[in-house]
């Protein structure tokens, strides 16, 4: 098979003397003679400090690639850090999947590996991959160790909103808060709860596009190296069989991340990366299918936000292969990975070596564990909740709505002592969906009311267009679409007006008649004002939640076809 850099490097013209010269710098003429051209997408980054260990594991993939007989290209890709972009991460996605897809199709690159952690990093590159159809692999960057704090563990991003609150309840000083910080980020890795990091990262692995076994392998882990020099000699495989994203990923694929989804209590966040990838992939995934497949899973992974551990001891308790065991008959037992073997291929040898964190079937956490969707006249397309990490007795409830037009809305009314609100209403924030804030930030689990937190109240019902962290937990009906700011429902819903959730029935409603809500003028408050460049973009073209948050023209696959000579 001809590699596709031999368009660049074969041959003895003037343009094969240029590809090749430039890049030569000390390399052997071998370098260009039918070896495969790796790219090693690296999003480390000093302001993405959940992946600045990956120049190091770029390395030990680079060593795996060139004693496999490839040719490694380490390249720094868009890198998005969770904690510090604003208006919120998420509002690049797109484009940093974009710009990946395209570096790899404009480049002499016959395969491409994957380094990602922090939140939108795997995604966004799984995204590029689906749509240049290069053959890919991914390495997981892995999460931190635990850090504890007198003596307890601190779970990152969950722990945090439990302190915050503990401080605005009036039981944790400022100073000790502070002073947690450094516990809570012990050691390089992402975070290790089972948020969207370590959720995206499992959910990789489940859709074969990571080598079995490797996620979850803490970042400082030797084995990560080990992993990461063994997949790239994989990634050589992958080219020399011309196994790429589209032959090995098919819908039995996102069934089985679907199933993994809800074994491990993922990340909502989940559901809006698998959708987006589907699509680029052409292949026909829903909202309803995370419900119809991931619903009845039992919950098996006993991880904060949902439960105790912290994603060290479920490396140490068998990892996602042992969870896979355990729900082995749900799986399509077709589906491939990377190894060209299916995921069910790689079970036998997947013991749970600690019951505690990693239940077995008999014993589950939860016995149904995955996402449901509701639907009504408040979601018309759909709206997202984890009854794992919800109240139980909330989950059939109807309350008096407290209405936010605007996060900014929110932070100065909700903790005013004369705000009408109680422990029964529901608060409802909107303006924060993909094109209203602009990128759809992870604010659907507001802080409750400080008055509330004070009289004991540890859940209400939230009702959003956003996105939730998937370290936080509570009552929270988020992913809310139509969003208020493309002409939702939620636009129309005032303070006062009823709102029904039965999660059972799969509902969301407000209680109003038909004919009164479509007579309300929605409401245009707080919704962000379109500006230049990629917002511009952004706004104008991305979709709604339920079919992934993409832009409407990234949708499907370009390939890699190579394009017109440069010179
Ligand atoms: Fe990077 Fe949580 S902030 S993974």
């Amino acid at each position: 098979m001809e590699l596709r850099s031999a368009q660049w490097y074969a041959g003895q013209d003037r343009n094969a003397y240029i590809h090749r010269a430039w890049m030569r710098r000390g390399t052997p003429d071998s370098a260009f003679q039918g070896r495969p051209q790796i790219a090693i997408a690296n999003t480390a980054s000093d302001l993405t400090p959940c992946n600045a260990h990956l120049t190091e594991v770029a390395g030990a993939v680079a060593k795996g690639v060139y004693e496999a007989g490839g040719i490694p290209l380490e390249i720094p890709v868009v890198s998005l850090g969770e904690t510090n972009m604003r208006p919120t991460a998420m509002l690049w996605r797109n484009m940093a999947a974009m710009a990946a897809e395209e570096m790899f199709r404009a480049n002499p690159v016959d395969g491409v590996v994957l380094l990602g952690g922090c939140d939108k990093t795997i995604p966004s590159l799984l995204m590029a991959a689906a749509s240049v159809d290069l053959p890919a692999v991914v390495v997981p960057g892995g999460p931190m160790l635990t850090g504890t704090f007198r003596g307890v563990p601190l779970g990152c991003g969950t722990d945090v909103w439990r302190l915050s609150e503990e401080v605005r309840a009036g039981t944790l000083s400022q100073e000790q808060f502070t002073r947690s910080e450094s516990a809570m980020i012990r050691s390089r890795g992402h975070c290790n709860t089972m948020g969207t990091a370590s959720t995206m990262a499992l959910v990789a692995e489940a859709l074969g596009t990571v080598v079995p076994g490797i996620a979850g392998t803490p970042a400082p882990d030797s084995r990560l190296l080990e992993a990461a020099h063994g997949t790239g000699n994989l990634a050589v495989e992958l080219v020399h069989q011309d196994r790429r994203p589209s032959t090995v990923l098919g819908n039995g694929s996102f069934h089985n991340a679907i199933v993994a989804l809800a074994a491990i209590g993922g990340s909502t966040n989940a559901v809006v990366h698998l959708l987006a990838i589907a699509g680029r992939l052409g292949i026909d995934l829903t909202l309803d299918d995370f419900d119809r497949i991931g619903s009845h899973v039992p919950l098996l992974v006993d991880l904060q936000p949902a439960g105790r551990f912290l994603m060290e001891d479920f490396h140490r308790a068998g990892g996602l292969l042992a969870v896979l065991r355990e729900v082995r008959d749900l799986l399509d037992p077709d589906a491939l990975t990377v190894t060209g073997r299916p995921l069910v291929d790689h079970l036998d040898d997947a013991p749970i070596w600690d019951p505690e964190v990693i239940r077995t079937r008999a014993e589950p956490l939860i016995a149904e564990g995955g996402i449901a969707v509701l639907r009504g006249n408040l979601a018309p397309s759909g709206a997202l909740i984890k009854p794992a990490a919800a109240s139980p007795h909330l989950l059939k409830h109807r309350g008096r709505a407290v209405v936010f037009d605007s996060i900014e809305d929110f932070h100065a009314r909700i903790d005013d002592p004369d705000l009408d609100v109680d422990a029964d209403s529901v608060l409802v924030l909107r303006g924060c969906g993909p094109k209203g804030y602009p990128g759809m930030p992870e604010v659907s689990n507001m802080p409750l009311p400080k008055k509330l937190l004070e009289q004991g109240v540890r859940d209400m019902v939230r009702v959003c267009d956003g996105r939730m962290s998937g370290t936080a937990y509570g009552t929270v009906v988020l992913h809310v679409a139509p969003e208020a700011a493309a002409g939702g429902p939620l636009a129309r819903v005032r303070t006062g007006d009823v709102i029904v959730l039965d999660v059972e029935a799969r509902l969301i409603e407000v209680d109003v008649p038909a004919e009164e809500l479509a007579q309300r003028t929605p409401n245009r408050d707080g919704f962000a004002a379109p500006r230049r460049g990629w917002e511009r973009l952004y706004i104008d073209h991305v979709t709604q939640a339920d079919t992934g948050a993409d832009l409407d023209f990234l949708i499907g696959s370009s390939g890699s076809d190579v394009t017109r000579e440069s010179h």
